[in-house]
């Protein structure tokens, strides 16, 4: 049973609108743009596996882990790790947890923006016609004159921006569920007709191999790291979203269920979105290590080939675009949530303030593809930097506190009460995986990648 504690903000009307409201969130640029690209980079099998091990192993307990202290704080994540902090009568110093999450998901959406912007630019591009029998170097011409152009990727920033802005000010629930409602699933349909125009026209059995025959040889300690730090993106674990989409969980829906049913989702359209682009790479002799241009430098040769490619091209940016809508309302929803609760603010107001900082630090972002793109530390951009700092450093962190907190503060009564698994194996497992399993492994890519073991 779940506490007696009610959300200030509202509660999803069913289960199944927290399962949709959980996949909004985890489905987004991370699947499409981001892990065909990392995976490529890492080269590919042996990388996907360490990610589909993390997901599995850390990424479904530390999942269970988040959305159960929501739903017993009922409030944002700050608040939340303080209630339930003083409730085990421990320091209300836990709130920290929720204070690095929230500053997580505003440097994460700063350039979650502005790639979503990037998705903006190409539906208009491909409903320009501009993509029709193009040849992979005209296309790729394209993404380059779209990165050259600071004046057109702070446009379609801050579109995206607003649209978020937009969303949030009304409240999740009625800005919200439409679109996870019917947009997820269209998604999920085109990238299955994207699958099947690789198995026709790419080098599928390639593709398919790069992605699934693992060579460990190729794989590194970063490779490593960034495979679990992954896993928390795509999931988005380790900052408080899905602690806040928990604490607006009906009390009698299943932890455990929903969080393997979000998962499964997230996984499945990560693994189609590699189907569908490395057998285009590979059969127009494309680098899989690309970079973060992969999939707007592959996919749109592909709908320059196909019957209808105009149409099927502007459908798929435009679903894109609303997979990173659904996400980017979750990074933003901790802090205007602690605005609303403790400043009092409207959530018009916390929602335009929020979006508008988080804008001026995406410039940074923009600027790092073009006029910035010289200055560099450690040889990384500023784009960079914040990616590497915030998915493989702060997310992973933040996963690693929320499992002590779950399984070494919390007791054992407190946490066995909200997940209600039964007096099966189930809850010794959790227990056992959050304890130990999670903790230790995040300790030890940490350490692994920094060289110290
Ligand atoms: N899970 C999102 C994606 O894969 O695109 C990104 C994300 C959303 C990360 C929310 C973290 C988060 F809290």
């Amino acid at each position: 049973m779940s506490t007696q504690r009610e959300s200030i903000h509202g509660q999803w009307s069913s289960r199944w609108i927290f399962i949709l409201a959980a996949t909004g969130s985890a489905v987004g640029l991370g699947n499409i743009w981001k892990f065909p690209y990392i995976a490529g980079e890492n080269g590919g099998g042996a990388f996907v596996l360490v990610y589909l091990l993390c997901i599995a192993a850390i990424g479904i307990p530390v999942m269970m882990a988040e959305v159960l202290l929501g739903r017993r704080g009922r409030q944002s994540p700050i608040n939340t790790m303080r209630e339930l902090a003083k409730d085990e009568g421990r320091s209300t110093w836990w709130a920290l947890l929720g204070w690095s999450g929230v500053l997580g998901g505003f440097l994460i959406l700063s350039y979650y923006s502005v790639i979503a912007g990037w998705g903006l630019a190409y539906v208009l591009n491909s409903a320009a016609g501009n993509f029709a029998g193009a040849p992979a170097a005209e296309i790729k011409g394209i993404f380059d004159e779209l990165m050259s152009n600071p004046g057109e990727l702070i446009f379609w920033h801050s579109l995206f921006m607003l649209m978020t802005m937009l969303v949030v000010a009304r409240g999740v629930k009625k800005g919200l569920e439409m679109a996870v409602r019917w947009l997820m699933p269209a998604l999920f349909v085109l990238l299955l007709v994207m699958v099947g125009y690789a198995i026709n026209s790419g080098e599928f059995m390639r593709g398919a191999s790069f992605l699934f025959s693992p060579d460990f040889s190729k794989l590194t300690a970063n490779g490593v790291l960034i495979a679990m730090g992954h896993a928390f993106f795509t999931l988005s674990l380790g900052m408080g979203a899905i602690m806040i989409y928990g604490s607006y969980m009906p009390g009698d829906a299943s932890i455990a269920k929903t969080s393997m049913a979000v998962a499964i989702a997230d996984t499945a359209v990560a693994l189609l979105a590699g189907l569908a682009i490395f057998p285009i790479v590979f059969a127009n002799n494309l680098e899989p290590g690309a970079g973060p241009g992969l999939i707007f430098q592959t996919l749109p040769i592909a709908f320059g080939q196909m019957p209808g490619g105009t149409f099927f091209g502007s459908l798929f940016f435009v679903l894109l675009v609303f997979a990173a809508w659904s996400s980017a309302i979750s990074l933003i929803e901790p802090a205007v949530a602690w605005l609303v609760e403790n400043r009092r603010w409207s959530r018009i107001k916390a929602s335009v303030i929020c979006g508008m900082a988080t804008w001026v630090v995406g410039l940074g972002t923009v600027l790092s593809f073009n006029l910035w793109e010289g200055y560099t530390l450690w040889g990384k951009t500023f784009f960079d930097l914040l990616d590497y700092l915030t998915a493989n450093i702060m997310l992973p962190l933040g996963g690693l506190f929320i499992a002590i907190f779950a399984a070494w503060v919390m007791s054992r009564e407190s946490t066995r009460d909200e997940l209600e698994l039964g007096d099966g194996g189930a809850y010794p497992l959790w227990r056992f995986m959050v304890r130990f399993v999670t903790p230790l492994a995040v300790i030890i890519v940490f350490f692994n990648a920094i060289g110290l073991l």
